[in-house]
C-alpha cells in the first residue's frame, strides 16, 4: 500500500469539461468524507480556450504537474475555430500529449445499461437493449492504428494534391493491448449476459488489410495462453449490427485505434447516449479517465449537459487507483460511487435534458454526492 495519498490531477478543458468536472469534484469530495481522503485533488487550467487566450495549451507547470499525477481526470478538450498552426485541434497536446506521452495504450470504454436509463430505439418485437443485456467493454488500442502521427499532405504551388495517413500496427502495440483484454475479462464477474461464456472478440478487417491480419495472428497467439476464455472474431462492418442486434453476447471486444473510435460513440447509444460513456485511458504507470462527450460547444454554459459519464470515469479512476495501490479505500469509495449512481439512475430523479428531465448538471451532482454521502452511512 501506498504511504502518501495519491494525486489526482483535474483538467477540465473546454466547453462543457468544467461543468462536468465541478459535478464531478462534489462526488469525489462526497466519497471522501468522514475520513481522511486516500488522495488530494489538483486542478490545471489547459485546453483549447486557454490557447485562444494565452498562446500555449497548458498553463505553467500544468502539464509537469498532471503527467507526475497518479491518475488524470480530463474534462473535455475543444473548441470550434481554435486551431494550432499546424492545423491540429488545440488541445490535441492534452488528449494526445498525454494519450502518446503517457504510453497509455488502452482505451477501455464499458458500455453498460443501468435500469432507470432510457435509450432513444426500442425493438418492435422484443426490447433488446435492457440493462439485462447490455453490459460489455470495447478495448480499443490507443497509442497507434491511423492515429499514429506518421502523415503528411503534399503542397505543390499553394495546392494540396495528395494526403496521407499511415496506419500502423506494432507487435509491441497489439499485444499489450490484446493481453488487457483478456486479462479484463477474467476479472470481469458474468462474461457474456447471453450465456455466462468468458468470450473476448476480435473486430478488425482483417479481409483486407494486412495491419489486421497481424493483429488477428498476434491475438491468436496471445488468446492462446487463456483457456479459459473464447475467441472470437468479427470483421468490423459486420460488427456494428451485431452489437446493436445482439448486445448480449459480448463480454469484451478488442480492436484498433480508429475502429475503437468510431464503434464506441455506436455503442454509448446502446447505453444511453454519451452522456454515460465514460473511457479510461490505461498504460503501465498512468492513467487518464474522461467522459466521452467532449466539449459539446452547443450546451456548454448552461449548466444542462449529463454529468454522469464523468460521475463513471470518477468509478472507474478510482477502482484503478485502488488495485493499482493495493489501497482497499478507494475500491471502497469506487465501489460506494458505483451504488450511488445506480440508485440515482433507477430512481429517476436525477434525469437530464438528454434524458427528456429537466435536472441540472449540478443538480445530478448533488443527488449523486448526497446519495454517495447515504453510501458512507449505511
Ligand atoms: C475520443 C475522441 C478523440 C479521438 C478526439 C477528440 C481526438 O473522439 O476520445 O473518442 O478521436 O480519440
Ligand atoms: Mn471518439
Amino acid at each position: 500500500m501506498k504511504d502518501a495519498a495519491c494525486r489526482i490531477a483535474l483538467l477540465p478543458g473546454d466547453g462543457t469539461g468544467p461543468e462536468v468536472i465541478r459535478a464531478g469534484r462534489r462526488v469525489l469530495e462526497a466519497a471522501a468524507e468522514g475520513a481522511a481522503a486516500p488522495w488530494t485533488l489538483e486542478e490545471y487550467p489547459a485546453g483549447a480556450l486557454y490557447y485562444r487566450d494565452h498562446g500555449q495549451e497548458w498553463a505553467p507547470g500544468a502539464e509537469q504537474a498532471a503527467r507526475s499525477a497518479d491518475a488524470i481526470l480530463l474534462g473535455a478538450v475543444g473548441w470550434p475555430g481554435v486551431s494550432l498552426p499546424n492545423g491540429d485541434i488545440a488541445g490535441a497536446g492534452l488528449i494526445f500529449g498525454l494519450r502518446f506521452g503517457l504510453d497509455l495504450y488502452a482505451n477501455v470504454r464499458p458500455c453498460r445499461l443501468y435500469p432507470g436509463v432510457r435509450h432513444r430505439i426500442s425493438g418492435k418485437w422484443k426490447e433488446v437493449w435492457t440493462p439485462e443485456n447490455v453490459d460489455f467493454v470495447i478495448v480499443r488500442e490507443n497509442t497507434e492504428g491511423l492515429y499514429t502521427p506518421v502523415r503528411g499532405a503534399l503542397t505543390r504551388g499553394g495546392a494540396t494534391e495528395v494526403a496521407i495517413d499511415t496506419r500502423v500496427t506494432t507487435r509491441k502495440g497489439a499485444e499489450r493491448v490484446i493481453r488487457y483484454a483478456f486479462d479484463l475479462s477474467r476479472r470481469r464477474a458474468r462474461g457474456a449476459p447471453e450465456d455466462h461464456v468468458r468470450r473476448v472478440t476480435c473486430v478488425d478487417k482483417a479481409n483486407v488489410l494486412r495491419g489486421c491480419q497481424f493483429f488477428r495472428e498476434v491475438f491468436e497467439e496471445v488468446g492462446a495462453e487463456y483457456a479459459d476464455i473464447q475467441r472470437e472474431y468479427a470483421y468490423v462492418d459486420a460488427f456494428t449490427q451485431w452489437m446493436v442486434r445482439n448486445p448480449e453476447h459480448y463480454d469484451v471486444v478488442v480492436t484498433t485505434n480508429m475502429f475503437g473510435d468510431i464503434v464506441t460513440d455506436l455503442a454509448a447509444v446502446l447505453q444511453g447516449g454519451m452522456g454515460f460513456a465514460a473511457g479510461g485511458n490505461i498504460g503501465a504507470a498512468h492513467a487518464m479517465f474522461e467522459p466521452v462527450h467532449g466539449s459539446a460547444p452547443k450546451h456548454a454554459g448552461k449548466n444542462e449537459i449529463n454529468p454522469f459519464a464523468t460521475f463513471f470515469a470518477i468509478e472507474m479512476m478510482l477502482r484503478w487507483l485502488g488495485d493499482r495501490h493495493g489501497d482497499g479505500r478507494l475500491t471502497r469509495q469506487a465501489d460506494r460511487v458505483e451504488s450511488a449512481i445506480s440508485k440515482v439512475l433507477a430512481s429517476g430523479t436525477a434525469r437530464t435534458y438528454d434524458q427528456g428531465g429537466t435536472v441540472s448538471t449540478s443538480d445530478a451532482g448533488e443527488r449523486v454526492a448526497e446519495a454517495v454521502r447515504s453510501e458512507g452511512r449505511a
